[in-house]
């Protein structure tokens, strides 16, 4: 039983999104189109997606990306400047920090999701730009992908009254995932309109490649023309972008996908936390569970809960949380059962009592060439 799957709303397997997928790809095969937008890589159905994921995130316009990673890096690098000081949060995907490194201008890091220290970064950056002459820009992510809680978005945008800042939001988890329309973070503290750029990607709800960034028709036409791994790169090929289309398609008609989503991640969170598990933060479909485990045991654990109890999931270790601690991450999806959510509450008490009681054997001690 796996719990490690971007494909929060079970696309991937549906027959209709197999189909899609497998009839773009007998059409015009993978090759299609042979070269960047700018070029000759723009078709209708680029642009037919861009109009229909523009109004499913209430924005005015959106422009395709051939890949999310690049295509934050890109959109960082294009909406500033040298005299432009950017804000960000220091749990930031990498993506963001690989857009920050090729900023000219200066930067300034907030503690994760501390709102006080927030604004103290914004107070020392509009005090920069009242010198330079530049703009602020705020980065966030909506859904902070690995533990699951959500950019405090409701408040960051409260502080768009007392500051001048654009905002931009990296969405890749909770686009199609939180609020009622499945719209994203935005949509869920009813802020979507205070998002001057929204980004988000098809790795995860979408279960595909590819993803797109939406604000104004002015900004997106501008990233058109400045993003670029988007201007010199092959555009994204039919078979994704077709199959982008069925997918947006089925999440604007289908709202039962992330209403099943969302049971499954109920129960799972909440059977986690009754058994006693330490779940953070999360408040989106990412659960984490942190559990006190010696590094030196973590890989027996990890083997109990794969062999034994046939559950599979990825592990997070030191250093990206404290030594002797280890995170294990599950991402639900629609297609997880209540049997699967019940059976896996059931394995992981057993872990942890077996964490608890010193069951594991000591790997560096015991391990024999
Ligand atoms: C928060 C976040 N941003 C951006 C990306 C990169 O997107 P892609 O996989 O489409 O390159 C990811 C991972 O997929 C992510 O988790």
């Amino acid at each position: 039983m796996t719990w490690s799957l971007n494909n929060y709303l079970g696309l991937a397997n549906l027959p209709e999104v197999k189909k899609a997928d497998a009839e773009a790809t007998k059409e015009y095969g993978l090759a299609y189109p042979m070269g960047a937008r700018m070029m000759s890589g723009q078709t209708t159905m680029h642009e037919k997606f861009e109009k229909m994921a523009a109004e499913f995130t209430h924005k005015e316009a959106a422009y395709l990306l051939n890949y999310g990673y690049q295509g934050m890096v890109s959109i960082i690098d294009a909406l500033v400047d040298r005299h432009d000081v950017i804000v960000y949060d220091s749990e930031s995907h990498a993506c963001i920090m690989d857009g920050l490194r090729l900023h000219m201008g200066k930067r300034f890091v907030y503690h994760h999701n501390d709102i006080e220290d927030f604004e103290k970064q914004l107070q020392r950056a509009t005090r920069l730009v009242e010198q330079s002459g530049g703009g602020i820009l705020v980065i966030t992510e909506g859904v902070f992908g690995m533990a699951g809680d959500l950019g405090k978005l409701d408040k960051i945008t409260a502080l768009k009254k007392k500051y001048n800042f654009r905002f931009l939001v990296d969405d890749a988890h909770g686009f199609g995932t939180m609020g009622k329309n499945g719209s994203g973070t935005g949509e869920h503290f009813g802020v979507q309109d205070q998002i001057d750029v929204y980004f988000a990607t098809f790795a995860k709800s979408m279960a595909g490649i590819g993803a797109f960034v939406a604000s104004t028709k002015e900004v997106v036409h501008f990233l058109r023309f400045n993003l670029r791994s988007q201007i010199y790169a092959k555009s994204l090929p039919m078979a994704m972008t077709l199959g982008a289309i069925k997918r947006l398609e089925i999440i604007q008609t289908h709202p039962e996908y992330k209403e099943r989503l969302w049971i499954i991640v109920r129960a799972l969170q909440k059977g986690l936390r009754d058994a006693g598990l330490d779940l953070g933060n999360t408040e989106s479909p990412v659960t984490p569970v942190f559990m006190k485990c010696p590094l030196t045991k973590v890989t027996q654990m990890l083997y109990d809960l794969r062999e034994n109890f046939g559950i599979f999931c990825s592990a997070v270790i030191y250093p990206v949380v404290p030594k002797d601690v280890v995170m294990l991450r599950l991402i639900p999806t629609a297609q997880h059962s209540l049997e699967d959510v019940e059976y896996t509450i059931k394995a992981f008490k057993a872990i942890k009592n077996k964490i608890d009681n010193d069951v594991y054997p000591n790997e560096m001690k015991d391990f024999k060439l």
